[in-house]
């Protein structure tokens, strides 16, 4: 079926009659031949089961990129609009290119120069794609830093349909090896703090976040059935704690020695 993806190698496949190359190294940009998507296969097999074209109709993605993507989440979907956002200036001509050859000019809507952080300019640019109906899935793989990905969530998740699903690719990226546990990256607070929160809302309140499913590659976050008005939603708020502090998270702390020797 022109719809199933087909694997022609590790790294390479064909859905909807679009050849798509993995590659995580940032190195190809992609061509009229083929386009590169930042995603293993792991990734994109957790996707494809995962989604339910047959539900999801409108399509928020942040993260352009190469543009992969963008026609990867179109080619697995089929949906009827799909609005993908970059901070970055410039246009991708490759996915303008295959925009074009696959008309999907009324379908696929980019946004560049827009960051996940700029809420106000978020929202206006959804009111003004989707109006006032609701969407069926947000993927966040732009920045994967905590301040810029918690601003979007609180603004966008909101605007999810009931049983609509938030994914957030790389969420993990503190607990990886080698750079990650050094430097600048090190440094840095954690996605994880937003992704706690966000476990804590289905026990506290299941009505406005109805499951978590935690995968190596992505965090997928059900929305519930309760109403929430979008203006001033902050997760942060809907977990109950009772003033409690997570000092095991600290007490954690582990060595690629401890772990080479427990696996
Ligand atoms: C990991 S790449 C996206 C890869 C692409 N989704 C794929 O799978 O092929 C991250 C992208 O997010 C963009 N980005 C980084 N920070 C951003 C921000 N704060 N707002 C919007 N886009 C951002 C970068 O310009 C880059 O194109």
């Amino acid at each position: 079926m022109e719809s199933e993806i087909q694997w022609i190698d590790q790294r390479t496949f064909d859905l909807g009659g679009v050849r798509f190359h993995l590659d995580l190294s940032r190195e190809r940009p992609g061509s009229s031949d083929q386009l590169v998507l930042m995603k293993d296969r792991a990734l994109v097999e957790s996707y494809q089961k995962l989604l339910d074209s047959t539900r999801v109709k409108r399509v928020v993605e942040m993260g352009i990129w190469g543009g992969g993507s963008t026609v990867f989440f179109e080619r697995l979907l089929k949906p009827e609009k799909l609005l993908a956002i970059d901070r970055a200036v410039d246009r991708v001509r490759i996915l303008d290119q295959y925009i074009e050859r696959l008309q999907l000019q009324s379908v696929v809507s980019c946004h560049y120069g827009l960051w996940q952080e700029q809420t106000t300019r978020l929202t206006n640019t959804i009111e003004a794609e989707f109006g006032s109906g609701g969407i069926d899935l947000i993927v966040d793989d732009a920045s994967h830093l905590l301040d810029q990905t918690r601003a979007s969530f609180n603004c966008l998740f909101p605007r999810l349909t009931p049983g609509g699903l938030y994914i957030v690719e790389d969420w993990g990226w503190a607990h990886w090896a080698g750079h990650y546990q050094e430097g600048q990256w090190a440094e840095r607070e954690p996605l994880t703090s937003l992704i706690f929160q966000v476990v804590m809302v289905v026990a506290s309140f299941r009505q406005i976040i109805s499951s978590v499913r935690v995968e190596p590659g992505f965090v997928a976050i059900e929305r519930g059935p309760a109403a929430i008005n979008p203006n001033g939603f902050d997760v942060a708020r809907f977990c109950r704690t009772s003033g409690k502090t997570f000092s095991w998270v600290r007490a954690a702390e582990t060595t690629e020695t401890d772990v080479q020797e427990r696996i």
